[in-house]
């Protein structure tokens, strides 16, 4: 347990080399916590709590999102005190019954509500969904300017002290876990109050010096790049055949139609990350025994649906006779809720001189629609 400020006191589970598992309890002339710990951390917390006061004085036990093992931190509190008031926003109450498998007192967090926790102590939620979890919001203690976000402002590494940690470690996490919702991020940040003072996220290194400096540049690293050319990615493999020879003509095209291309070798792996990050997607697949090529549903099954939903794609390839790589490598892609710019274009056997053309102008489209 640390007593961060008045009222404020730090009573998650922060071990060595570990991602610090954050919880808070809040005094004033009703109790409450915020956020509970993952169930091999549970033990401990409820022990932190006990040194700042008996779990049957605490009403409320409030989540800023679901925690997806807080099971045994829930069932430790409610044996002290089961009439304990759970509190998060719909989508937080209705997983935790989930959960817990119990029905337990609840109240749901509302946008902009407040609770009173007396002695001029007044919690204010404000739901922010997408960070990544869906019901996601944050809290802000309006008397002492104090936020507890969850994952927003979160590390992934918190230090050996927990405070002040080096703006990277944010940064990190906000690359490694944030990124595909960088619009919630932006929205999330805008709600943020002005008089924030003190920055408690569920996970890592907690704020207490320069906590406005702090947002400024988490604002700065998630302002989308303006300046950056849009990256398609064109996964295939170059392996002499037709497929790759119609490859090699929507390379040349996008590349002199103003995008970055990034040429994914369907055979290497490693090429996953590549093909999340890029703003579109053009998959060659030829086709083998009905199916297309196993390298290609290697490349493909490895994509992270979050990252790639909404962006356009499209299929291309060469066939003999049925073509079915061709439209099942496009319904996968359209299940995971990418966009198809055309159907699939297939082509029998070589592409002739006319099949270039068609491809070069294709290519160009697409280049256009995506700048
Ligand atoms: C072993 C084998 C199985 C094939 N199976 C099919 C098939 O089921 N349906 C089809 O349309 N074409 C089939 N083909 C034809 C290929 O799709 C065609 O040769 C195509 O041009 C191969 O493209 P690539 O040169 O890019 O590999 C098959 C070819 C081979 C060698």
């Amino acid at each position: 347990m640390v007593k961060i400020k008045d009222n404020i006191y730090y009573i998650g589970v922060n071990k060595e080399n570990c991602v610090s598992d954050n919880a808070y309890l809040i005094t004033g002339e009703k109790n409450a916590l915020i956020d509970t710990v993952s169930d091999e951390n549970a033990d401990e917390y409820i022990k932190n709590i006990e040194n700042v006061m008996p779990i049957k004085e605490i009403s409320y036990l409030i989540f800023t999102h679901t925690e997806p093992h807080c099971q045994r931190s829930i069932e430790l509190i409610r044996a002290e005190n089961p009439d304990i008031e759970i509190i998060g926003t719909i989508p937080t109450v209705k997983n935790l019954k989930e959960i817990t498998n119990t029905v337990f007192n609840e109240r749901i967090a509302k946008n902009n509500s407040e609770l009173d926790l007396g002695a001029g102590m007044t919690l204010r939620f404000t739901v922010t969904p997408n960070l990544p979890c869906p019901d996601s919001m944050i809290i802000f203690l309006e008397n002492s300017g104090a936020l507890f976000c969850g994952c927003l402002f979160a590390s992934d590494y918190s230090g050996e002290d927990l405070f002040n940690t080096d703006f990277k470690f944010a940064a990190d996490h906000y690359k490694n876990n944030l990124l595909p919702f960088a619009a919630f991020v932006r929205g999330a940040i805008e709600k943020v109050p002005k008089t924030t003072n003190l920055i408690a996220p569920k996970n890592g290194g907690i704020v207490t010096d320069g906590a406005r400096d702090f947002i400024k540049k988490y604002a700065e690293l998630t302002a989308p790049d303006k300046t950056e050319k849009r990256t398609v990615a064109v996964c295939y493999l170059p392996d002499g055949g037709h497929t790759a020879k119609m490859a090699d003509t929507i390379v040349k095209a996008l590349s002199e139609n103003g995008v970055n291309v990034y040429s994914a070798d369907a055979s290497k792996d490693g090429t996953a990350d590549a093909l999340n990050g890029a703003d579109a997607l053009i998959v060659g697949a030829a086709t083998v025994h009905r199916n297309a090529k196993k390298e290609i549903w290697n490349a493909i099954t490895s994509l992270n649906a979050v990252r790639v939903n909404g962006k356009p794609y499209f299929v291309f390839g060469s066939y003999g006779w049925s073509g079915e790589g061709l439209e099942l490598v496009h319904q996968h892609l359209k299940m995971l809720r990418m966009k198809p710019f055309v159907k699939p274009v297939g082509v029998l056997y070589a592409p002739s001189d006319k099949d270039i053309r068609e491809l070069e102008d294709l290519a160009a489209r697409f280049a256009e629609a995506l700048l």
